[in-house]
């Protein structure tokens, strides 16, 4: 095989540099475990099959016309129904681990424990005890976005009652499948969920109904989706953790900041820009105290006095106890990197052309880009930006355990299955993890990609494209097929390691 062109993934001093003349090997541990992954709605269908109840996404794509080509996931994938062959699939590719989603609306859908919906027990039962049997491990998320209805139409995550509703779901799911289940994900990017349920003004997730007073209701749904998380990750501490032997984490979301100039004001708006977006969920969990960062409660609370005339903060405040419950309560951060952005000091006149994300303005920071940045619909091409990202989290939170639990890039257009794009930047995101954890040191556990094959991409439809297969959804039996990244893929797994 020809050796593949080298591509500039690594900045610091200490980096093979890629112009050197011999093929550099990046390799990983012997246990580092490397996985694909999707989510329940993205991929499933039987959307009203079964007993299942409409979760907030059923609703939402039938109602408000805010998706590309109107696509809904009644169908998507028809995972629900082609669940064996997936389980191929994921065999073919050699993963270790399948990272995927359980549907609330449909385990539970009168959301009564004591009500279960039996057939949705036995659709996961049977996806498990075939990966089980293939030797690949389940990776499991509680909670990948698509709420019940009903449990929206009571508040959401804006009613402080929804922790406790989320514990019962989570205790169910403990109690059903943790004898199958040992890596549990609880939520699944609490970022993107304040920031496009609770907010939205670019991209708009269901409900699609919150475009108003999102300064203040991003923080309380914030909160309560920490809450959600303590409260079942003490469950399974206290009823199932030791007897289960399984491990326990939540999923984060966000990009590096790069500071836009060397200016002190720059590094410090790129600081801010962490501890505004992982920040805000790793530190009550991973840092001192168990509580927000020190820069986040400092600026929401006077930017709430001093700009909006509010009595109070914007920003909820914890109980001692609550502080001292989510002090710990995960195994491991999942991490789920994409690409890289700047930051740099805000003007209060700044138009903000990404976003104009509340978070944005209360960190005083405005995001860009640099030139040289190749950008991809979404995606710029900053692998280097990961390998910051691991590092900051060991300087952070000391050697925390750390697993990739997404990373990806969609096609070019026209690109059909020979996705080198992908591929690409698959070897230079791995390259980069590679040397955050054999130079830098920083505890890498495993890798995701984002995804196993094209699925429901929220609001962008079917249109954008993430999967290592490519999916005929023109097709009544959703044909699978393949890309080049596959082979690709597989033989990094097989061999431990990738060319960089
Ligand atoms: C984040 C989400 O977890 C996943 O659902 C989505 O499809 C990918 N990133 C790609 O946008």
């Amino acid at each position: 095989d020809s050796i593949p062109t080298r591509i500039c993934c690594c900045t610091a001093d200490n980096c093979v540099h890629p112009n050197a003349s011999n093929p550099i090997e990046f390799s990983f541990s012997n246990d580092f475990k490397f996985s694909t992954a999707t989510a329940a709605y993205q991929i499933e269908g039987g959307a009203f099959e079964d007993g299942k109840a409409p979760s907030i996404w059923d609703i939402y794509t039938h109602k408000y016309g805010g998706i590309a080509n109107n696509d809904t996931g009644d169908i998507a994938c028809d995972s629900y129904h082609l669940w064996k062959t997936d389980v191929e699939l994921l065999k073919a590719t050699k993963v270790h681990h399948y990272r995927f989603s359980l549907s609330w609306s449909r385990l539970l859908p009168e959301n009564d424990v004591m009500k279960p919906n039996k057939k949705a027990l036995e659709y996961y039962h049977n996806l498990l005890d075939a990966l089980l049997k293939a030797n690949i491990e389940p990776v499991v998320t509680i909670f990948h976005w698509d709420l019940p209805q009903s449990i929206m139409e009571e508040g959401g995550f804006l009613d402080s009652g929804i922790s406790d509703k989320f514990a019962a779901y989570a205790k169910f799911v403990f109690l059903h499948f943790g004898n199958k289940i040992k890596k549990w994900i609880t939520i699944n990017e609490p970022f993107s969920i304040v920031k496009y349920s609770y907010c939205g003004e670019i991209v708009v997730h269901a409900p699609g109904e919150f475009k108003k007073h999102c300064d203040w209701m991003i923080y309380r749904a914030g909160h309560n989706l920490l809450l959600s998380h303590m409260k079942a990750a003490k469950i399974y501490k206290k009823h199932f953790k030791s007897h289960q032997n399984g491990e326990l984490g939540i999923t984060i979301s966000g990009t590096w900041f790069y500071p836009e100039t060397n200016s002190p004001e720059d590094i410090e708006a790129s600081e801010n820009g962490f501890q505004f977006s992982w920040g805000w969920w790793a530190h009550p969990i991973f840092g001192k105290g168990g509580d927000y960062p020190a820069v986040m409660k400092e600026k929401i609370d006077k930017a709430s006095k001093e700009k909006m005339f509010r009595t109070i903060s914007r920003l909820p405040k914890f109980t001692e106890k609550e502080k001292r419950d989510l002090m710990g309560s995960a195994d491991f951060l999942g991490i789920n990197y994409y690409r890289s952005v700047t930051a740099k000091a805000r003007n209060e006149s700044d138009y903000d052309y990404l976003n104009k994300y509340v978070m944005h303005m209360d960190a005083g920071i405005t995001p860009g880009y640099f030139d040289n940045w190749e950008l991809i619909d979404w995606i710029w091409y900053t692998p280097d930006g990961l390998r910051k990202l691991l590092n900051k989290f060991k300087f952070e939170y000391g050697d925390i355990a750390l697993v990739i639990t997404e990373n990806g890039i969609m096609d070019i257009e026209g690109e059909g299955l020979e996705d080198k794009n992908r591929i690409r930047y698959l070897r230079a995101h791995l390259s980069a993890i590679s040397q955050a954890s054999s130079i830098d040191n920083v505890n890498v556990k495993g890798y995701t990609l984002w995804s196993l094959m094209d699925n429901f991409e929220w609001t962008a439809g079917y249109k954008t494209k993430f999967g290592l297969h490519h999916v005929d959804f023109t097709s009544p039996n959703r044909t699978r097929t393949p890309k080049s990244s596959v082979a690709f893929y597989r033989n990094i797994i097989e061999n431990n390691k990738v060319i960089g």
